[in-house]
């Protein structure tokens, strides 16, 4: 078996090989003048079960550019089995045609890894769960939401909502209420631009109770806050956040603290910067995407990782 690991996220890619037991293999990614990547597998693959840590995030062009390229490298240098180990898949929440004379990005990613060599592909709450039928090869798709439970179980909050900020983040919601035993809460959500929402409307009991917002990514913060500032005016306690995956800019910053959430909790999916402004807590997915190596390498279920304890 062989880890490797292109420029999009080192420490995670370090953390999941320590806890496999393997070094990372060593990989020369260079640019050419003009901005062509160039990569090179240093040490021999030929006939092993290899997996790229690569997630799409922050840049999402240039790393998925890389990823691609690190799999046909794979791919020519005679690699048994290739896994790419997508912690964040990016381009995801393109997955439908709403309108006309739009892509499905999250389709033609697919199609891409599948091209490029990918015999399988491991990733961690993609946007939409049917994300999977893009591809016709085997998807391995956990969940943050154990870790992410753990962590909120140890809080002891009482009188706990869970509370879906839109429509599309029921399911995951739903998930989190069960685990966690609690009451469930919706938001109604209108997106007005890539940065602005409207949150308008709430279903569910949340008056003088803590609530914890739960959703697969933000970005900009504006689905969190708008949602934080709904269940607040509705007599909401305190107010938590947990996503899986945090593309945060300072912009996003700025607007969670001028938001009503105490806290953001998500993981290490991506690199994220240390926030000193705002309390976010990042919790590691490493062991949890480590182990789903081990068991795919092992040929054993992964589906006991998705338990919810
Ligand atoms: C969209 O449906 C996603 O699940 C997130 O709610 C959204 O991408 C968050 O983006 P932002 O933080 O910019 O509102």
């Amino acid at each position: 078996m062989r880890i490797l690991a292109g420029n999009a996220h080192q420490k995670l890619a370090r953390r999941i090989a320590e806890y496999v037991g393997r070094p990372l293999g060593e990989v020369e990614i260079k640019k050419f003048p003009d901005g062509e990547v160039f990569v090179k597998i240093v040490e021999n693959i030929r006939g092993q079960d290899v997996f790229i840590v690569q997630p799409i995030a922050h840049d999402p062009n240039e790393y998925l550019m890389e990823l691609l390229i690190m799999i046909d490298a794979a791919r020519r240098a005679s690699a048994a089995r290739i896994t790419a180990v997508i912690p964040y898949y990016g381009y995801a929440r393109q997955d439908r045609k709403d309108q006309p004379r739009v892509p499905i990005t999250a389709k033609l990613v697919a199609n891409l890894l599948v091209a490029s060599g990918a015999g399988r592909i491991l990733t961690m709450d993609l946007h939409a769960q049917q994300i999977q039928g893009f591809f016709d090869i085997p998807v391995d798709h956990l969940y943050a939401a154990p870790v992410i439970i753990r962590y909120v179980k140890s809080k002891e909050l009482k009188d706990l909502v869970v509370v879906a900020p839109d429509a599309g983040g029921m399911k995951m919601a739903y998930g989190y209420a069960e685990a966690l035993e609690t009451g469930l809460a919706i938001v109604s959500k209108q997106r007005k631009s890539a940065t602005e929402v409207e949150s308008s409307n709430l279903v569910g009991e949340i008056k003088g109770r803590d609530v914890l917002l739960t959703d697969d990514v933000t970005s900009t913060a504006g689905t969190l806050c708008q949602a934080a500032n709904l269940l607040k005016a509705e007599g909401a306690r305190d107010v938590y956040a947990a996503v899986s995956h945090s593309l945060l800019s300072e912009y996003g910053i700025q607007r969670l603290l001028a938001s009503p959430i105490k806290e953001l909790i998500t993981t290490d999916s991506v690199p994220n910067r240390e926030w000193t402004e705002f309390p976010v807590t990042v919790l590691s997915v490493a062991e949890l995407l480590g182990e789903a190596i081990l068991r795919i390498h092992n040929n054993k279920s992964v589906s006991s990782l998705f338990r919810l304890e």
